[in-house]
């Protein structure tokens, strides 16, 4: 069809979903900006919009976790509790170093949110974190993959989702640092989709004459864009079963974690998850729970107050285990679920979003005026035939980075990233100043080239120097 028959066919197929004024300043367009918003227009799910601005938009959203009962969810310990369990661990151990060395498994870092809170120009993958010498969340990440590769001798490929919003930009980062010294052959960057923005009325907000306002469609679209770009296919070429899943913001993650692979291969898990132990009975994590009998996570919004607060005798919260995003997804579950053509559900974020006037003129709300749409990775939990937690201790593995200041901030994770370092050159040995209140007295980082586990320091142990407050140490 060409431009103006199709556009002519969509006019009353938008005004029947009211969205009649996405054309509103088409008269007004050159021919390139016309061709834009054609192609934006044609990227809608119109069957599905009434839909969505009916239950989430307009509508009240339905309390639909609200009704359902909640168990606490079982899981493994960071330690095994007893010796039937320690032999497990050390099965497991075996069996994901086998995994993970035989090349089963790959890494996925979901990189395609827009980083608001944080305030980064250009990807947030691409913010200089580490201590001492700054080297970014990617290059962190990239090396980390590469000592993995060093120990198993395998090769563990990495895939890479990002957005449409900062697509271009990723890769121009990752072609400017070579890669980080991977092969390009072994990274694969690939988009997820997008939705569009509402306001509060129902009516798909515009962000320019022709620039429908549209955000990425969240971390759970990576289930729908691993199998439209090509990723999936790409794994099952290379025979991976396994996708080690993370966020891009948590430079603490332990990736290719053979206990966790392994209790996850061992229990024949689809999709496995692992927690923190929450430090507050309503701290701001996902709630691991079992509804009907699957392991789910809800939002600390949806866990009401008394279950939240209520504690075993032993005074720990029954409820206790908080989600930290980083998941192990079978391909064979993505296969499926593309298979079965299912979407994750949306939710809805009520958010600050600039738009356009009707009369074209730009605005910069100073309150929420809008609806965004998104889907979360943890709601394909309760579709894994089997699903299994492992409990890890937080100052080891999460430091999620979400803010410039205050809690989760660069500063809190820079932090602790220098305590992890302390911790693990303590434990082989090496003496850390300390400050009164407790924490190091120096400026450490230990290269993923250096050691990826305490046990790597304690057998370098002889190389590492004496330290002295206010030092600076870069391992390497
Ligand atoms: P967050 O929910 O923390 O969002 O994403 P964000 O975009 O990083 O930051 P804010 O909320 O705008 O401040 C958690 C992880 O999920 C990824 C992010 O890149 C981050 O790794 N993500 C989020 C996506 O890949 N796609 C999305 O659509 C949303």
């Amino acid at each position: 069809m060409t431009g103006k028959k199709e556009i002519e066919s969509l006019r009353p197929q938008l005004a029947q979903r009211h969205q009649e004024h996405l054309l509103a300043f088409w008269p007004q367009l050159d021919p390139r900006q016309r061709q834009e918003l054609l192609d934006q227009i044609r990227e809608l799910d119109l069957a599905k919009i009434d839909e969505w601005v009916e239950q989430l938009v307009t509508g009240t959203p339905i309390a639909e976790v609200a009704a359902k009962r909640f168990e606490p969810a079982p899981s493994y310990g960071a330690e095994p509790r007893d010796t039937g369990q320690r032999r497990k661990y050390r099965k497991a151990m075996e069996l994901g170093d086998k995994l993970i060395a035989q090349g089963k498994v790959a890494a996925l870092v979901v990189a395609g949110g827009q980083g608001v809170r944080l305030g980064f120009e250009g990807p947030k993958g691409n913010f200089p974190i580490s201590p001492v010498r700054q080297k970014t969340l990617f290059r962190l990440f990239a090396e980390t993959i590469q000592a993995v590769s060093r120990r198993y001798g395998t090769i563990c490929p990495w895939y890479v989702m990002t957005s449409p919003l900062n697509h271009a930009q990723t890769v121009e980062v990752f072609q400017k640092e070579n890669y980080y010294g991977l092969d390009p052959q072994d990274v694969f960057i690939f988009q997820q989709g997008t939705l569009p923005s509402f306001g509060l009325d129902g009516r798909i907000l515009l962000t320019d004459k022709a620039q429908i306002a549209r955000s990425p469609d969240g971390h759970g679209g990576c289930i729908r864009a691993l199998a439209r770009s090509g990723a999936l296919a790409d794994m099952k070429k290379r025979g991976i079963d396994y996708i080690s899943y993370w966020q891009v913001d948590n430079p603490l993650v332990r990736l290719f974690d053979p206990l966790f692979i392994g209790l996850h291969a061992l229990d024949g898990a689809e999709m496995s998850s692992k927690a923190v132990i929450k430090n507050a009975p309503k701290e701001k994590v996902g709630n691991f729970c079992r509804i009907e009998g699957r392991v789910n996570v809800i939002e600390y919004s949806d866990l009401p107050d008394e279950l939240a607060e209520k504690r075993r005798p032993d005074g720990t919260l029954v409820f206790e285990l908080g989600s930290i995003a980083i998941h192990i997804i079978n391909t064979e579950l993505v296969e499926r679920l593309n298979a079965q053509a299912y979407s994750l559900p949306l939710h809805r974020a009520v958010k600050k979003i600039p738009y356009i006037d009707p009369q074209g003129h730009r605005v910069q709300p100073k309150e929420p005026n809008g609806v965004k749409l998104e889907s979360f990775i943890f709601d394909a939990l309760p579709l894994a035939r089997e699903s299994i937690i492992l409990e890890i201790v937080r100052s080891e593995q999460f430091a999620p980075t979400k803010n410039a200041e205050g809690d989760d901030s660069v500063r809190t994770t820079r932090a602790m990233m220098v305590e992890r370092a302390a911790a693990w050159l303590e434990s082989a040995g090496v003496q850390v100043p300390r400050q009164p209140d407790g924490s190091a007295d120096c400026l450490l980082e230990i290269a993923p080239s250096f050691a990826l586990d305490p046990a790597d320091v304690a057998a370098k142990r002889h190389v590492v120097p004496e330290l002295q407050p206010g030092d600076q140490l870069y391992l390497q």
